[in-house]
């Protein structure tokens, strides 16, 4: 059997992002050009400055994925580009530049779901067993999937306000703690001696679903109220308090739907998943019960394209193929 090498790109947020892999599993190499020094100064993500970013890199970005992985473009099989879900602005970057370089190479192009990549980033460190329950937290999203086969995705529980990561960059602003928030207050929570008490939302007792926005609120409450009162608030004590709040309601909910759904692998995938505390928790929770959970590393939770070229590797050996009337696809569904 011959060996499959695909090249992934993703521009869907704000990183730029090019990478080889053999056979869906190894990474050949792996680019990312991160805007985080560029959006910091804005405090989040303008999604012109995003696009334009995008446009400075990519082709530098593609070179020296194919350069690192000592490749030819026509050694390739395919290039997988990231459709959706994501800014259009950023999305079309990526895949203007995957059309060029599939057109120029007479290679097919592939396009994935930014979610289904980062599950398959999951692929890059051990084989899927499926049924597989994967929890999904990012920026964007905040989602539990239920996968009975490669490809097959099926939406068992989601965010009805805010993702999770987002929530983390509204707080973290909060405590003036710079953009993106997840890891500071990450940090924070873990040099922290205290926690305060805040709410966790259960919502309905047999709903998948979650909400941030409540603890986002309580947050800014306890703040405000605290400093009527002039007294002083320790962001340590915050952070710890906010992160104890999501990670308990994430490790419960993804613990209860993987019994119900009898699953062989809980996977967690996205930004969010890099997150200490959480990782720990699940871990912990999940051995306790004897149900295989894994996470990748830390570089393959946030934004990358390895996990792109992965999930365009179980579409091309399934046979799908993209056009070249390919679009951006912002609000694209799993
Ligand atoms: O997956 P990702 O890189 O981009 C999206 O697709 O959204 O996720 C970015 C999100 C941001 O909200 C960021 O604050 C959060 O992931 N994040 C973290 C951590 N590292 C990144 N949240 C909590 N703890 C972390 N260590
Ligand atoms: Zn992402």
């Amino acid at each position: 059997d011959k060996d499959i090498y695909i090249l992934g790109i993703e521009t869907s947020c704000d990183e730029t992002a090019a990478s080889v892999i053999k056979n869906g599993n190894e990474i050949i190499s792996n680019i990312v050009a991160s805007q985080i020094q560029s959006q910091q100064r804005f405090g989040g993500v303008v999604p012109e400055i995003a696009s334009r970013h995008h446009v400075e890199q990519i082709t530098l970005v593609i070179e020296e994925a194919l350069s690192e992985a000592g490749l030819e473009p026509m050694e390739l099989d395919a290039v997988a580009v990231t459709e959706g879900p994501g800014l259009v602005g950023a999305l079309l970057i990526g895949i203007n530049a995957a059309k060029a370089f599939a057109f120029a190479n007479g290679l097919p192009i592939i396009g994935v779901h930014h979610i289904a990549g980062h599950i398959y980033a999951n692929q890059l460190m051990q084989p899927m067993e499926f049924p597989l329950l994967a929890l999904i937290v990012s920026g964007g999203h905040t989602e539990l999937v239920l996968m009975e086969n490669h490809g097959s995705f099926k939406l068992i529980g989601e965010t009805r306000d805010d993702a999770a990561g987002e929530a983390y960059d509204k707080v973290a602003r909060v405590l003036g703690l710079p953009y993106p928030g997840g890891p500071a207050i990450d940090r924070l929570a873990h040099e922290s001696d205290d926690a305060v008490e805040f709410p966790r939302a259960w919502l309905e007792l047999d709903s998948y679903d979650f909400s941030f926005s409540g603890l986002k609120s309580a947050v800014i409450n306890y703040k405000h109220n605290l400093e009527q009162k002039g007294g002083e608030v320790i962001p340590a004590h915050v952070a710890a308090g906010f992160q104890q709040s999501v990670v308990e309601v994430l490790t419960t909910k993804t613990l209860k739907a993987a019994k119900e759904y009898n699953v062989k692998q809980v996977i967690a995938a996205g930004g969010v998943a890099a997150n200490k505390g959480l990782r720990a928790s699940l871990e912990a929770a999940f051995e306790n019960e004897g149900i295989p959970f894994y996470v990748p590393p830390i570089s393959l939770c946030t934004d990358n394209a390895a996990m792109i070229a992965a999930a365009g590797t179980a579409m091309f050996v399934d046979g799908q193929r993209g056009n070249m009337g390919m679009n951006g696809r912002p609000g694209m569904s799993l």
